[in-house]
């Protein structure tokens, strides 16, 4: 805890004080009869020493000066272990050399070179090593590691996971950093218990915690792209994405593999960029040798079936839209006689209404919506209305299909007595509308692009050390650099985003026109469900499993949150968590006031809400949207991001041709296919729902906390996979152990 003075004659004194005695030692210099130059201890207060030299189990009978000086030596002398781990991915080793400093209250030790003999830093090891500085540094505040690169070997990158430090005063404290780290890079990391802005009672943390933002607000920033959508990050290309949050070169090979797979079996059969149309149905099914799913197959024998057909709108890949109708629009006249074939005998469609059977898709936000041209035209988007009718065997059956809005003789409502082709088609057209609607919305701004803004805001706002940092980090892994590389892929001009009938400019129209719609609401799943009047609709399982999965969550915020937050003062002075909201409301929500987003937290029970609606839209709703493409997408008359040909505006003209000229040509076709793929694979990276491998919390309730989550999507697991046993089509995109913590593709 310091020096004293130095005695009178003495070359050095040293005051060593513990909790309940002092040993005073000075020390006088000796030279010993062959040369050597020693210090021995000339000043010793007896009880207190022999209390000391018992504890390191010195036996002073039988001693020697040698011994002694030893001893003492160690008594003062303070020793710190470090466990370091370096990340278990491939390449994550390195050879190059580390340094690191312990910043403590009472001072700093050695830059000190991390070095044990052989092979330091390898992938998935962890290194012990000592810092040993004079005294004790009273409590650490900081590490500063900093990264030399070898002058023989070329540089190579390290991913540094963390450092567990033991201190002479027994104290162990983790300093989470989990993040690559380039030679010439310094990172300076707290530890410990997580910390909010008016806890810090240190002037080098409350210093630390300053600069750390202001440099993360110098690196990390959001630009407006389009105007009208969320922002997007500052990062125009991937090689611009700091080491905090890039990808993993492994995941990056294993992109690569696949991109080079898919490109090379669909090149040997020459169907790459083909402009040919399909021949036939039997042509599609030789996509691809050997991806296949149980349910893609199931979707290429069942895609004509309307029950089918109705349970994607609750179990597909768009689940979002369908609401409970209790009142036809105005605008779609559909009447009794047209209908009555495919209700229940003696009854109709207002009594079916009013017994909650009916539903509808609208899709009129889509209504007048620019599209892309082909071949000299504008792609035709139907802005339709599908009703759907719940039948007494429980199946959700479409009853009456209207292509556009306004209802005329060039645009009638086609019935499932309809002939066969005319019906197909309507129903294929209307998918289509429902699938760009989906990638638009559902899929890229409320999961994708707002996520991107919340990752942000959290870089931005909240330092590595504050306890929401903590909780929220682990579910934005990868998600900037999957959007940035999504954009520049998907979204390139032969892009398959950008060959959809929207196009790059439709589909970020039909987000403005989404989030001008967007309501705080919709996305909080409980409320979601109430609103649409979907709350009893049998055979929902994207509801059954999405609200299950709500509540786990939710249960599991309220505890990490309430242990940080135990009253709303604590909410409302914590500033850095009001700049988080108030940047999210602004770059995310546009500060729009209408959506009923929160632009700053008055409550702990607000806090709670926001932050479950992060974590379930970042894991299970990308999930939910996600992962099913391959599924529902692989066989394009099922539905297809692209249409080429008009929709059928009058009845009975129709035949099997007009089909298979509707879907994309060749070329096109496998584009989808093979973004379906990509986008559907599950990636060796893949980080579970409710596991942290990054151990960034180093209390033991909340660690506690993250078990018992755990433990409860793992009961999920079993409940879903009960169900699924059962059913012909399962539903697996909400099963915890099939969503991944973040959005990672
Ligand atoms: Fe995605």
């Amino acid at each position: 805890q310091g020096s004293s003075e130095r005695p009178n004659g003495s070359c050095w004194g040293l005051y060593g004080l513990n909790t309940d005695f002092f040993i005073f030692i000075s020390f006088k210099k000796l030279t010993l009869p062959f040369g050597c130059v020693c210090f021995y201890p000339v000043h010793i207060f007896p009880a207190y020493f022999s209390l000391e030299i018992t504890h390191t189990h010195y036996k002073p009978a039988t001693t020697t000066l040698k011994n002694i000086l030893h001893t003492f030596h160690c008594l003062t002398m303070a020793k710190y272990k470090l466990d370091v781990t370096t990340g278990d991915m491939d390449f994550a080793g390195t050879w190059d050399y580390v340094f690191l400093t312990l910043i403590g209250a009472n001072g700093e030790s050695e830059r000190t070179e991390l070095s044990n003999f052989g092979l330091n830093f390898q992938s998935g090891t962890t290194g012990t090593y000592t810092i040993t500085t004079p005294l004790s540094l009273g409590r650490i505040l900081l590490i500063k590691v900093e990264k030399d690169p070898n002058i023989i070997l070329p540089e190579n990158e390290w991913y540094f996971s963390k450092v567990v430090v033991t201190t002479p005063e027994g104290d162990v404290i983790l300093f989470p950093c989990f993040r690559w780290m380039n030679s010439g890079e310094v990172v300076e990391l707290r530890g410990g218990r997580a910390m909010k802005i008016f806890e810090d009672d240190h002037p080098i943390l409350s210093e630390h915690r300053k600069n750390e933002l202001m440099q993360r607000k110098n690196i990390y920033g959001y630009e407006i792209k389009e105007k009208g959508i969320p922002y997007f990050t500052n990062f125009r290309d991937i090689t611009e994405i700091p080491g905090d949050i890039r990808l993993s070169k492994s995941k990056i090979d294993e992109m690569m593999d696949t991109k080079r797979w898919i490109g090379l079996e669909l090149g040997l059969k020459g169907l790459f960029g083909s402009p040919k149309k399909w021949e036939s149905f039997e042509d599609m099914t030789k996509i691809f040798w050997r991806k296949k799913t149980q349910i893609s197959e199931y979707v290429t024998e069942h895609w004509r079936e309307d029950a089918f057909y109705g349970s994607q709108y609750l179990n597909g890949v768009n689940p979002g839209v369908m609401v409970r109708c209790s009142e036809l629009p105005p605008n779609f006249p559909v009447t009794d006689e047209m209908v009555k074939p495919f209700l229940e005998e003696g009854t109709t469609l207002k009594e079916e209404m009013e017994k909650g059977n009916i539903f509808l898709s609208d899709k009129k936000i889509m209504d007048r919506i620019p599209t892309r041209s082909y071949e000299g035209k504008p792609i035709p988007v139907t802005p339709g209305l599908c009703l759907f009718y719940l039948n007494p065997q429980r199946n959700l059956m479409p009853i009456a299909i209207q292509l556009y809005q306004e209802p005329s003789e060039k645009n009638p409502i086609f019935l499932p007595s309809d002939s066969e082709t005319d019906w197909l088609l309507a129903k294929m057209f209307f998918k289509n509308a429902d699938f760009n609607h989906h990638q638009a919305i559902y899929h890229l701004m409320s999961t994708h692009f707002l996520a991107e803004v919340y990752n942000i805001a959290t870089m931005r706002c909240l330092p590595v050390i504050h306890p929401i940092f903590k909780l929220l980090i682990p579910h934005f892994r990868y998600i900037i650099y999957t959007n940035v590389k999504g954009r520049n892929s998907l979204f390139s001009p032969t892009g398959p985003l950008s060959i959809s009938s929207l196009g790059y400019d439709g589909l970020m129209e039909l987000m403005r026109r989404g989030l001008n719609e967007l309501k705080y609401s919709n996305l909080i799943v409980p409320e979601n469900i109430t609103e649409r009047g979907l709350d009893s609709i049998p055979n929902f399982y994207y509801r059954d499993d999405g609200l299950k999965l709500w509540d786990i969550i939710n249960r599991f915020v309220r505890k990490m949150v309430e242990y940080y937050y135990p009253s709303d003062d604590v909410v409302t002075k914590d500033v850095e968590l009001q700049d988080w909201i108030g940047e999210i409301f602004k770059y995310g929500f546009l500060s729009k006031k209408e959506t009923g987003v929160p632009d700053s937290f008055n409550t702990v029970e607000e806090v709670i809400k926001f932050i479950t609606m992060i974590i379930f839209y970042s894991s299970g709703q990308h999930a939910a949207v996600n992962n099913g493409q391959f599924d529902y997408l692989s066989w394009v008359p099922n539905g297809s991001l692209l249409l080429v040909k008009s929709p059928p505006h009058t009845k009975g003209q129709s035949t099997e041709r007009d089909i298979l000229e509707s879907v994309p040509n060749v070329g096109d076709t496998v584009s989808f296919v093979g973004m379906a793929w990509m986008l559907s694979l599950v990636y060796k990276d893949f980080v579970p729902l409710g596991t942290f491998p990054e151990e960034r919390f180093d209390e033991p309730t909340p660690k506690q906390f993250m078990k018992e989550f755990h433990r409860e999507l793992i009961l999920l697991t079993d409940t879903i996979d009960a169900r699924n046993a059962l059913l012909d089509v399962p539903y697996y995109y909400l099963n915890p152990n099939q969503i991944e913590n973040s959005i990672t593709i």
